[in-house]
């Protein structure tokens, strides 16, 4: 992409301009920046962060979904206990059916260092909503305000929620589930415009975001679909959100965060990488998690170098190989052959 002053489609100057405020309960949180790294299982992992964050060094990011029942049991300890060695806001999003679990996973994390702590109402995952976690909660909306209530009454930084529009479309109540959600005690919602039962089917539904946000006194972010600078202005003029949050566009495009900041603060939009850069984002993304994980950092690296290694002539069959190459070694020697056939 040509560097580009973006057109700032009606965006209020105060959204441009003021940073959010979040009081939480005594440890006050301002955001800079009104686009969000969404948390994603399996991907937003530090190594992930630290390169989203080169381009938005201001944007809140977040943690992978962590289960509180899994941390009181020691696992996934580092997901949490790792922020501390990050730059910049970064928020731990927690997921759970039982409060009081909630609550010990929220101070252990606002004591490792979490910007705030976000409550998953959202995941999808069957065996997770099974169980009255994730989407489960908005089939139990008084289970709900108690774990939002638990958790807000543990730290003293904000808690949010990231939701949907509700469970399926015909019973779904976007206007009264969140309601019930701020009166809990959420100080920030972030809505994904989609209903449990779609999944990730469907066109995101950026109407019913809006009528959300007009009928909340919270902050609320819209969340589904955005996959552009552009396609954020639009999204941020349809549902008159106070930021905006990106999930999957993200993946293998680290910078996108950082190039939508630049396009709602009205800056020149940073370029979009080019071939060569791609290639060397994929090579130091694979060495990092090698360092981190081992042999097993390559199938991590895998997937993220077939989201990054795009749009260039070869990539296709690059992909190909990368994801059979066998060692970390060869995997790295294919992305350097690449890079020297550009
Ligand atoms: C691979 C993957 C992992 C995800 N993990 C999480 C998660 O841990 N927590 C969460 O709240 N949402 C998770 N989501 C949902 C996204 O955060 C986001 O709400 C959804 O993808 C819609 O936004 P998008 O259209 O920008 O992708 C995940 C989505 C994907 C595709």
């Amino acid at each position: 992409m040509i560097a580009s002053h973006a057109t700032p489609l009606g965006l209020s100057a105060s959204l441009r301009r003021d940073p959010l405020v979040l009081d939480g309960r005594g440890t006050p949180r301002q955001l800079r920046c009104r686009v969000l790294q969404s948390p994603l299982a399996g991907v937003s992992d530090r190594i992930f962060r630290s390169l989203v964050r080169r381009w938005a060094p201001d944007a809140l990011l977040f943690t992978e979904m962590v289960n509180a029942t899994s941390l009181e049991l020691g696992h996934g300890v580092q997901k949490v206990e790792e922020l501390g060695s990050e730059s910049g806001p970064i928020g731990v999003q927690l997921f759970d059916h039982r409060p009081a679990a909630m609550a010990d996973a929220a101070r252990r994390a606002e004591a490792a260092g979490a910007f705030l702590i976000d409550i998953n109402m959202g995941c999808p995952v069957k065996k997770i909503a099974r169980k009255g976690g994730g989407s489960g909660l908005i089939r139990d909306p008084h289970l709900a305000a108690r774990i939002v209530e638990a958790v807000a009454a543990a730290v003293a930084i904000p808690v949010t929620v990231k939701t949907r529009l509700g469970w399926c479309g015909s019973d779904a109540d976007p206007v009264s589930w969140c309601r019930q959600l701020q009166d809990a005690g959420a100080q920030l919602l972030t809505l994904h415009g989609r209903t449990r039962e779609q999944g990730f089917r469907g066109r995101a539904d950026w109407g019913a975001i809006a009528a959300v946000k007009r009928a909340l006194t919270i902050p609320v972010v819209a969340n589904g679909d955005v996959n552009t600078p552009e396609g954020a202005l639009h999204c941020l003029a349809a549902t008159g959100c106070d930021g905006l949050m990106v999930g999957r566009g993200s993946m293998g495009a680290p910078w996108l965060v950082g190039q939508i900041d630049a396009a709602l603060s009205g800056q020149p939009i940073p370029p979009t990488p080019g071939a060569a850069e791609r290639i060397a984002l994929a090579a130091e993304q694979l060495q990092a998690l090698v360092a981190a994980k081992g042999d097993h950092g390559l199938l991590i690296a895998r997937k993220h170098m077939g989201w990054t290694c795009t749009g260039f002539p070869g990539a296709p069959q690059l992909r190909h190989d990368l994801m059979r190459a066998p060692t970390p070694a060869e995997a790295l020697a294919l992305l350097e052959r690449a890079r020297q056939s550009l």
